[in-house]
């Protein structure tokens, strides 16, 4: 007998097929039972008529409670009527393991009571899309650069020292030596691109986040390529092709999902080349005009990318803002020197800041004032420095969270659905 998954049954239509999951649902009529039956990679509908199974197997599937696993034997049918378009006539049944009343059902649960249960609300159809397109966003990040000559490099998760300031690190107590856990890959990074030229990471980041947003995980995940001898420009450039990338693919191997979380795609299939590219400066004024005094000097919070990105059809790029509100590593305008030459990108419809990046200070003596001036610690960056002591180039590169990232192509709200189990400032299980 064939052992299909749900995903692929179209390929056996007529044929009887072995199918091994979970019971998601079952209502009768009669002489029918009507079993939606999970494996993981999609659900189907089960119809058994009594007369056709044996008698004990009815009446044991007709009170089968949910999330019971069970492996069924059954001919395929394409019926248009059935959700999905495919069903199963049920020939035999059996129950591999009789559940406990399942405690998420298809009434309305509050959004903690279902995150205490994340190991179990895993297995809602909402969760399981979702959480199938961040499978598809990571892999067509990573083809994105495999494909493109970058070196995979990750970086280490305990680190000596702060790469996005001191006040978000997380101290961990490593053999009696305080040491963090690391804000980005992004300094490893940059040693990388000088051995091999073009490199990037993906992996989870820290970050000791106090605040209470839609858009803030205490734990996530980054992709931060680094390129050797690339300016802010080529940066731009590589930005938005790459989201350009990233969002095509994920259109084409994710449809299904897409529709079952009910996206417009509309706004991720505008999302097409050239981002529109405004400076920091340009975005204060854009905010004034919007009704929205801003000082100039101030980073951008939530509300401000949301109105700024209310005002395009694509993400926007909004490049050198105020040194002073940047991060140490991050070279000045020459044209300018109050400002960084950084880049971040702003999705539309209120998902905000995307990316981060920008060209890298290389020059060793402003290099080491920067540190000082950040009142940072210096021993920690003398390997850092030692970049900059051995044949030092222009350099730049960026980081995307991969959770934003997902909340934006699904259209969901908060991004701790985009994360198999989110860790928040109140939320460190299950
Ligand atoms: O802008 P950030 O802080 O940039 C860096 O960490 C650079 N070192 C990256 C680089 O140039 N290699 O963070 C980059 C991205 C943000 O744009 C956002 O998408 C995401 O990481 N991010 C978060 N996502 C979820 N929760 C948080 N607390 C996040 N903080 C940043
Ligand atoms: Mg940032």
């Amino acid at each position: 007998m064939v052992r299909a998954h749900i995903e692929e049954v179209s390929r056996h239509v007529g044929e009887t097929v072995t199918l091994r999951g979970w019971l998601k649902g079952r209502r009768s009529s009669g002489k029918l039972l009507f079993l939606q039956v999970r494996d993981g990679t999609g659900t189907i509908q089960c119809t058994a008529f009594r007369p056709d199974i044996a008698p004990g197997v009815f009446e044991e599937a007709s009170r089968l409670p949910q999330e019971s696993s069970l492996t069924v034997v059954g001919t395929v049918r394409e019926d248009p009527r059935a959700p999905g378009g495919f069903e199963l006539q049920v020939q035999d049944l059996s129950v591999e393991a009789v559940a406990d009343e399942f405690p998420i059902t298809p009434k309305e649960h509050g959004t903690a009571f279902l995150l205490d249960r994340r190991h179990l609300w895993l297995r809602s159809s909402r969760q399981h899309a979702i959480l199938r397109i961040r499978a598809s966003v990571v892999r067509a990040c990573r083809s994105y650069f495999d494909e493109r000559g970058y070196t995979l490099l990750d970086g280490p998760i305990f680190t000596p020292a702060a790469c996005e300031g001191t006040t978000t690190l997380f101290p961990v107590d490593y053999f009696g030596e305080r040491v963090y856990l690391t804000q980005s890959g992004q300094l490893y990074m940059e040693a990388g691109a000088m051995a091999f030229g073009k490199v990037y990471c993906l992996g989870p980041t820290f970050r000791a986040e106090k605040s209470k947003t839609r858009r803030h995980l205490t734990e996530f995940w980054m992709i931060e390529p680094e390129v050797a001898y690339m300016d802010l420009d080529g940066d731009m450039d590589l930005a938005e092709d790459f989201i350009v990338s990233v969002l095509q693919r994920v259109l084409a191997e994710r449809r299904l999902e897409l529709e079952l979380l009910e996206r417009d795609v509309t706004s991720l299939e505008k999302a097409q080349k050239p981002f529109p590219r405004i400076s920091y400066t340009e975005a204060v004024d854009l905010l004034r005009e919007a009704g929205h005094e801003h000082p100039w000097g101030d980073d951008f919070g939530g509300d401000e990318e949301t109105v700024l990105a209310s005002r395009f059809d694509r993400p926007v790029m909004i490049h050198r803002y105020p040194a002073a509100c940047k991060a140490f590593y991050m070279k000045n305008d020459p044209a300018d020197p109050r400002l960084a030459l950084c880049v971040d990108v702003l999705a539309p419809e209120g998902y905000g800041e995307i990316i981060g990046g920008g060209q890298r200070e290389d020059d060793l003596a402003t290099l080491e004032q920067k540190i000082a001036a950040h009142e940072l610690p210096r021993e920690p960056f003398e390997w850092y420095l030692d970049l900059r002591r051995y044949g030092s180039v222009p350099h730049a590169g960026f980081g995307m969270g991969i959770e934003r990232m997902v909340a934006w192509i699904c259209g969901i709200h908060h991004v701790r659905e985009t994360i198999p189990f989110p860790r928040m400032l109140e939320r460190t299980t299950p």
